[in-house]
């Protein structure tokens, strides 16, 4: 592996150990959490767009070998949307919505599947596998039929059933574990050690931490090289949220920023350990999940000790949740803003209204919503404010319809 100049590796007793051959460090992921070290100056971070698309702009930060990208699918380089009408309701002028659901398979999952297929390829590695509450699975058995890989994805009995379908139709090999998520995940980790699959698992492999980074690199490109004063993310299993705060440190690092936003995470009411953990300071308990929110329900979150860290250094807070709340931003996102979100890709903008509520977060800062998975995927949680009229073919008729909509 290029680029990555060495590795840390923190063991389940908290001790840190640095390695200088990553390949070594990657071989104990299962005693402890591997974390990638690159050479940090600004000539890493690309002065000026040019013609490179997506995350692969900032390959002098990312474990990517040399020579060309081989990945088919357009990752990255989402639009940070900056919607006047949701800026109006919510009294923040200085609103964005990073907008993750247009990536290849609508979510932020993307990003990190990209990286990891154009290394099984690079590789020659033939079976990619995962465990997933739904969104990583589409993403991965999607990346693999086009990288011509063969993924096998490990997903709870209760998955989302249109999810479902869009993991088989992609030709993966999908296996519904009867104990859910925890137990899939477990599971799928011993069966890519036994078969010799490359483990694409979130948190686990420190790919996925390093590619989701890039949204953090994004949205300071996009915002003029700037960091906001706040970025509003949702968090399951907590990676999303330690690759943005890792993402912005690297920019740090680099020299490029002086400092990083303060990170507020948001988990469902129905299943909040990592912001249990982070207000009560003790160690986090796991939980039975209770939520539509599938993106976000995880009880065992592999990344949350990391996420209470990062939100703590960042001077950040947690909020949870009601799903009531996550429907509402669903609704709130399609009228006001034209994107089309699920309910845990839409959490963070009810998020950022608790927030604003409690005085977490305040009016006139600079403030970034991770928007991270499509609706396109989850339409079940659609509920239209207004019922279709329907009218024959008659220009009457229109007018007459059309009054009605006004009242
Ligand atoms: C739509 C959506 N949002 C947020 C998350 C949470 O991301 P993480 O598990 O990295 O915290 C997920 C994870 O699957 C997701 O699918």
């Amino acid at each position: 592996m290029s680029r990555a100049i060495g590795a840390s590796v923190v063991y389940e007793d908290g001790t840190t150990r640095r390695f200088s051959d990553v390949g070594a460090a990657l071989r104990e992921t299962d005693r402890g959490r591997v974390e990638l070290h690159y050479r940090y100056d600004a000539a890493a971070v690309p002065a000026t767009r040019d013609e490179t698309r997506g995350l692969w702009r900032y390959r002098a930060l990312l474990p990517v070998e040399p020579g060309p990208v081989r990945y088919p699918l357009p990752v990255g380089d989402t639009p940070l949307v900056a919607p006047p009408q949701l800026r109006r309701a919510l009294s923040v002028a200085n609103l964005w919505l990073k907008d993750e659901t247009r990536s290849p398979t609508g979510s932020n999952k993307d990003r990190a599947t990209a990286l990891i297929l154009q290394h099984a390829m690079n590789e020659g590695i033939d079976t990619v596998s995962c465990a997933s509450t739904g969104n990583v699975a589409v993403s991965l058995a999607v990346g693999a039929a086009a990288a011509g890989k063969r993924a096998v994805v490990f997903v709870p009995t209760g998955v989302a059933e249109f999810k479902l379908r869009l993991m088989l139709s992609a030709g993966a090999t999908v296996l519904k574990v009867r104990e859910g998520y925890g137990a899939a995940f477990r599971l799928s980790r011993q069966a890519a050690a036994l078969f010799g699959w490359c483990d694409r698992n979130t948190g686990v492999n420190p790919f996925t931490l390093d590619a989701k980074k890039t949204v953090a690199f994004e949205i300071w490109e996009q915002l003029g090289r700037t960091v906001p004063d706040a970025v509003v993310v949702p968090a399951g299993d907590g990676v999303t949220l330690s690759a943005m705060a890792k993402g912005f440190r690297e920019l740090v690092a680099c020299g490029v920023a002086r400092r990083i936003p303060r990170i507020v995470g948001v988990q469902a009411e129905g299943c909040q350990p990592i912001k249990r953990a982070w207000e009560t300071r003790s160690t986090l308990e796991p939980v039975r999940p209770a939520t539509i929110a599938d993106g976000i329900a995880v009880g065992t979150p592999v990344c949350g000790p990391v996420a209470v860290r990062d939100v703590r250094e960042s001077g950040g807070s947690f909020v949870a949740v009601a799903d009531a709340e996550m429907l509402e931003a669903v609704q709130v996102l399609a009228i006001r803003a034209g994107v089309l979100a699920e309910p845990a890709g839409a959490a963070a903008l009810a998020g950022l209204e608790r927030a604003l509520a409690a005085g977490l977060v305040r009016a006139n800062e600079h403030v970034v919503v991770l928007i991270t998975g499509s609706a396109l995927k989850a339409p079940q949680h659609l509920v239209p404010a207004l019922d279709a009229l329907e009218i024959g073919a008659d220009l009457h008729e229109v007018e007459r319809a059309l009054s009605a909509y006004v009242q």
